[in-house]
């Protein structure tokens, strides 16, 4: 019997009739639809093995420059559609953002590590949208009553620690970044070295080298997710249970430390007791709450620090922005320190406003992330079938200079046009349409107070012998400064006002 399953003539027919089914297959595929050009790869993985690991933003770059504004990835048994211009990515993504709503089907970024219920991750179901809806109510314009006082606070803070530890800048940014959305959301601020947001942020670092495109077989093949074999033959879930043990603890803590807080009579009104009081979580279990209130404070946290980072690697390297910032800072705010900018000052202050856009367009170090295709879609002679992932090549968009002149200049001026006070016009930083980034009002609002009162009160200025790396994406570790860079105090007057209006904000 075993002599007959493995005869020659039997295992030779079986290999034709495979071949034959998926040939059948492939043919009917590219009759029905047609996809933009395709990157040549190999049969069965596509271009899941030529996917350069480390510089993945400049392999996708000089692949647009040679296939034009859309090209198309074969990554294991998914197709991938990336966009290479503002103009497709807003025409898919953006206005027919209702069928380009989904996320793709990743068994290992996000059911495995992410047990399903990580917002970032989820598909188009109800949980996407019952927690899409809280993420707007927790953190849209009409909440600035709520997060407005704690970024005031915490730019004070930020700016005391510049004052006084110029060298932990870096670590300030992070600060600032996690504390007022940990403010909003858990009522408690955050420290200079905060043990459980470095722990939320670590894994989270973790999960997103995973999810990476070509990075794990099982989302590159879903089907293996699906096949039943017990737990020690899926090496992928050894690490992946693991990492969604680790993460559901680091969130979990932050309620723990909400409810002791409350116990002892010291919590402060935030955005988790309200949810719960007015039992606003109605449908999600305990551990989807944990993820919802862990997952905004991981992707409030990083994002805006990153930002602040770029800020100020351009001040260093591009002073000629911050002499025409700080002149008008000068004009509203006075040339001898005599006030902090405020949030009100904004309509004055149009070039901070525009340098907010540019810090998210300039030498962009956060990934993309993939939209997925809920049906047949038709767009300029292509046809895409549902389940194909777009995604927008955020750094070949950003340095390609027929979308913005003089790419690799730090120049907030591209941004003083009818769009200023859209924060997510005109570049694709907060990403697009039904997916875009629900924090892009705090997150915006951060960084035009705190690009204002770091400009007014400091200089910064590149350190001789230790170039700030440019033409790539800063490191978004926080093990150590992302570069070296001098910062010094605008005057003896701003020194004083900061001492005199900061240092109560500053967490001793
Ligand atoms: C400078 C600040 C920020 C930048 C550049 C940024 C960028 C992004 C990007 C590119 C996406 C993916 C969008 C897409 O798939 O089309 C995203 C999604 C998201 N962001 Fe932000 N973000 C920022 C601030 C924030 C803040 C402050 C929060 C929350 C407190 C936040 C929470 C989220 C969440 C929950 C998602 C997932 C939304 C979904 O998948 O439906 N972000 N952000």
């Amino acid at each position: 019997m075993m002599e007959l399953m493995f005869s020659p003539p039997l295992l030779s027919g079986l290999v034709l009739l495979y071949i034959i089914y998926h040939t059948i297959r492939y043919t009917q595929f590219h009759i029905k639809y047609r996809l933009p050009p395709q990157v040549p790869g190999v049969p069965v993985f596509g271009n899941l093995l030529q996917i350069r690991r480390g510089d993945t933003w400049l392999y996708l770059k000089e692949l647009a420059q040679k296939h034009g504004e859309m090209f198309t990835l074969k990554l294991g048994s998914r197709y991938w559609v990336v966009l290479n211009s503002q103009r497709t990515a807003e025409e898919l993504l953006g206005k027919r953002g209702a069928i380009y709503i989904s996320r793709q089907n990743m068994p290992m970024g996000a059911d495995i590590m992410s047990g399903g219920k990580k917002l970032l991750f989820l598909p188009n179901n109800d949980l996407f949208k019952l927690e899409r809806k809280i993420a707007h109510d927790v953190l849209g314009p009409s909440q600035k009553k709520v997060f407005a006082p704690l970024q005031d606070l915490e730019s004070r803070a930020l700016l005391y620690e510049y004052l006084e530890r110029p060298q932990d800048w870096y670590l300030a940014h992070a600060r600032y970044s996690s504390s007022v959305i940990a403010n909003v959301l858990f009522g408690r601020r955050t420290k200079l070295y905060d043990e459980n947001v470095r722990n939320i942020l670590e894994v989270a670092e973790r999960v997103f080298e995973v999810i990476q495109p070509g990075s794990n077989v099982v989302d590159a093949f879903p089907f293996l997710a699906r096949v039943p074999l017990p737990k020690w033959m899926q090496p992928w879930r050894w690490t992946g249970d693991r990492i969604y043990e680790q993460t559901l603890a680091n969130y979990a803590k932050e309620f723990d430390g909400l409810e002791e807080r409350e116990r002892n009579g010291k919590g402060t009104p935030c955005a988790i007791s309200e949810m719960i009081r007015l039992n606003k979580h109605k449908g999600l279990d305990r551990d989807s709450l944990y993820f919802l209130g862990g997952t905004l404070m991981e992707a409030g946290s990083d994002t805006t620090r990153v930002s602040l980072n770029q800020i100020a690697a351009a001040a260093a390297l591009f002073p000629d922005w911050v002499k025409r910032t700080q002149e008008q800072l000068d004009e509203v705010c006075g040339s001898n320190a005599e006030r902090l900018p405020t949030a009100a000052d904004a309509p004055q202050l149009p070039l901070v406003k525009a340098a907010a856009k540019e810090s998210i367009r300039w030498n962009p170090a956060l990934p993309e992330m993939g939209h997925s295709l809920i049906q047949d879609d038709t767009f300029e002679g292509y046809h895409f079938p549902a389940g194909t992932v777009f995604t927008w090549n955020n750094w070949g968009i950003c340095t390609d200079p027929n979308e913005y002149k003089d790419p690799e200049r730090f120049w907030p001026e591209r941004f003083l046009n009818e769009d200023l006070d859209k924060p997510f016009k005109g570049l694709l930083g907060f990403g697009a349409g039904r997916r875009l980034c629900p924090g892009w009002f705090v997150g915006s609002q951060s960084l035009f107070l705190t690009i204002s009162r770091l400009l007014y009160c400091f200089e910064f200025s590149a350190v001789p012998g230790k170039p700030i790396p440019v033409g790539k994406p800063l490191s978004l570790s926080v093990d150590g400064p992302p570069f070296e860079v001098n910062i010094k105090i605008r005057s003896p007057a701003h020194e004083e006002l900061i001492r005199r209006e900061c240092s109560s904000a500053a967490l001793t």
